[in-house]
């Protein structure tokens, strides 16, 4: 088990969308030998959106909206790869998919730097200590000085960086990169089509090959970058980087295949097996005997003709054996997983064994959320973590037919549980509020609420500017609150009470008028809900 679990290496690519993620993604699954020929991501996305009506909205932009994870080996190490979208309206799905990895790849334009998106998803990774390789992309174009960079992302970022690999040269002059960890020099390889060479280990940068290797003032040029560089930075440290607070930064062009292969031997070496995971009350460990781990993605109608779901479900402890019975905490059932998938990046196949830091895919009809923990035994685990954000945009949803009405609020049901939106039901009033983080994502609805359930929605304003999760400690209290506010106040699809602030000036002023209230922006999907606002 020790074996299993040690040779797991579940991350993420985070990146601002066209950095490079789709191209570095399809390079390493092309080196783990899960995809043929480059070009396959690409091909698959379009065989799944083929097969999907929805996801027009997803074709017609040029944004990839759903998640999914790939496994690959390489070095007798098994990479789960939980890609991520990119599109900043739906950061939400990443947050979520993001506490689902123990580390992650951080890849930059090399000419961009750190950009809006990219600082984002660095401070949810910061939330949890995941530690971060850096990889700055696109260096066989005009690129920003690396010393630059580098400081943009200490100083940006707050984090410690060191050189993984310096580059030599950029644009038309770039010729490859120093291996400054295991000290090698990689060359491109004009003739092949600019791919990277074999590598050449060398015995420092004092190697006398280096001068055979390189033009002379490209030779003098990497030794002097190489000293100034050490100099400034602090040398790799394992543990340090580990715990989240150094990233240790690698150059190379995705599209090339040039650091690929660097990069990913650093992740091979030491992007961190499946840590132990917080749960209320205690840290789980990944080598217990006992089965668990939590679900943080749930994906809803990937196939219109069944109203299948699939819950991507995080082992986090134990050995899955397929046909193992886990109890479902939230509703205390036990369920037996039989069907349950493992996402190989060419196919899905049935999961008949599992270790910690996998993920598995069990099919279901609605009763696995988002954050729901699962565990083999009596424990009463809850893994926590899984947050569900205020969302940002608010509007009521009205039906062209209102006789189809409970038809909408399955429809807005199945994305609340999936988490693509969330929904509120005023405590007074009939009209639903959906809430979502940004725009795009009211269209997206729309457009699976016609294709999925045959329904004509519109959207539009709710007054409503901000939603905040209530809780209170003092009955007396809160029901002053409810019965004061009801015009207000509104359940989510949990059931769980939530103020609808016209303004900031109307929040603020109810924040100040009810000082024993607590107003959350975010909310643990996994708490069990006592129903307050009946
Ligand atoms: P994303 O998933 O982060 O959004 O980025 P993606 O990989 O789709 O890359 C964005 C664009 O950058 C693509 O060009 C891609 O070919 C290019 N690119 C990726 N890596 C490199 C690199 O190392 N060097 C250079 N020069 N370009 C790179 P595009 O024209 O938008 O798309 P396409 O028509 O090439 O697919």
């Amino acid at each position: 088990m020790l074996d299993e679990i040690s040779r797991r290496r579940t991350f993420a690519i985070i990146a601002h969308p066209d950095a490079g993620k789709t191209t570095l993604t399809e390079k390493l699954l092309l080196f783990g030998g899960a995809i043929q020929m480059a070009g396959a991501v690409k091909a698959r996305g379009e065989q799944r959106r083929a097969r999907s009506d929805w996801m027009k909205v997803e074709r017609e932009r040029g944004i990839s909206v759903t998640a999914s994870v790939m496994t690959f080996e390489y070095e007798n190490r098994c990479f789960n790869l939980l890609d991520t979208p990119g599109h900043e309206d739906f950061s939400e799905d990443t947050y979520r998919t993001l506490t689902a990895v123990d580390s992650a790849v951080m890849v930059i334009d090399g000419a961009k730097g750190i950009e809006t998106q990219t600082r984002k998803l660095f401070e949810v990774c910061r939330l949890r200590d995941v530690p971060i390789i850096t990889f700055v992309n696109k260096m066989d174009r005009e690129a920003r000085d690396p010393f630059d960079l580098m400081s943009e992302i200490e100083d940006g970022l707050q984090i410690h960086v060191t050189p993984g690999s310096w580059p030599i040269g950029m644009g038309r002059d770039f010729l490859g990169c120093y291996d400054l960890i295991n000290d090698r020099l990689v060359l491109m390889d004009r003739t092949l089509g600019d791919v990277a060479s074999e590598g050449l280990e060398c015995k420092g940068l004092d190697d006398p090959r280096l001068d055979q290797l390189l033009p002379a003032h490209a030779a003098a040029k990497l030794r002097e970058d190489v000293e100034m560089a050490r100099g400034l930075m602090p040398p790799f440290d394992l543990e340090t980087y580990r715990a989240g607070h150094m990233t240790p930064v690698f150059f190379g062009s995705a599209i090339n295949n040039f650091g690929v292969q660097e990069l990913l031997h650093g992740l091979a070496a030491y992007a961190p097996p499946p840590r132990p995971q917080p749960a209320d009350g205690r840290l789980v460990d990944p080598t217990e005997e006992k089965v668990s781990g939590f679900v943080f993605k749930v994906q809803a109608n990937m196939d219109p003709n069944h109203r299948d779901r699939i819950a991507f479900f995080r082992l986090c402890s134990g050995h899955f054996r397929r046909g193992v019975k886990l109890k479902h905490s939230r509703s205390g059932k036990s369920l037996a997983v039989n069907n349950a998938v493992l996402f190989m990046a060419r196919d899905r196949e049935l999961a008949e064994d599992a270790w910690p830091g996998d993920i598995i895919g069990i099919p279901n009809h609605g009763s696995l959320r988002i954050g729901d923990t699962l565990v083999e035994g009596n424990e009463e685990l809850r893994y926590t973590g899984v947050p569900s954000f205020a969302p940002e945009m608010l509007q009521r949803v009205r039906l062209d037919d209102p006789m189809r009405v409970k038809h909408l609020r399955k429809a807005l049901e199945h994305f609340a549980e999936e988490g693509a939106s969330q929904v509120f039901k005023p405590l007074s009033g009939a009209d639903w509020v959906v809430g979502v983080v940004g725009q795009l994502q009211f269209e997206v609805l729309a457009a699976r609420i016609e294709a999925e359930y045959s329904l004509s929605a519109r959207f539009e304003g709710a007054g409503v500017d901000a939603a905040r999760w209530i809780e209170c400690d003092d009955p007396v209290v809160l029901k002053t609150f409810i019965d004061s506010n009801r015009s207000a106040l509104a359940e989510d699809h949990d059931g769980a009470l939530v103020f609808l602030a016209r303004n900031a000036w109307h929040l603020n002023r109810t924040q100040e008028d009810f000082p024993a209230l607590r107003f959350l922006k975010t909310r643990e999907q996994n708490r069990k809900v006592e129903t307050t606002a009946a």
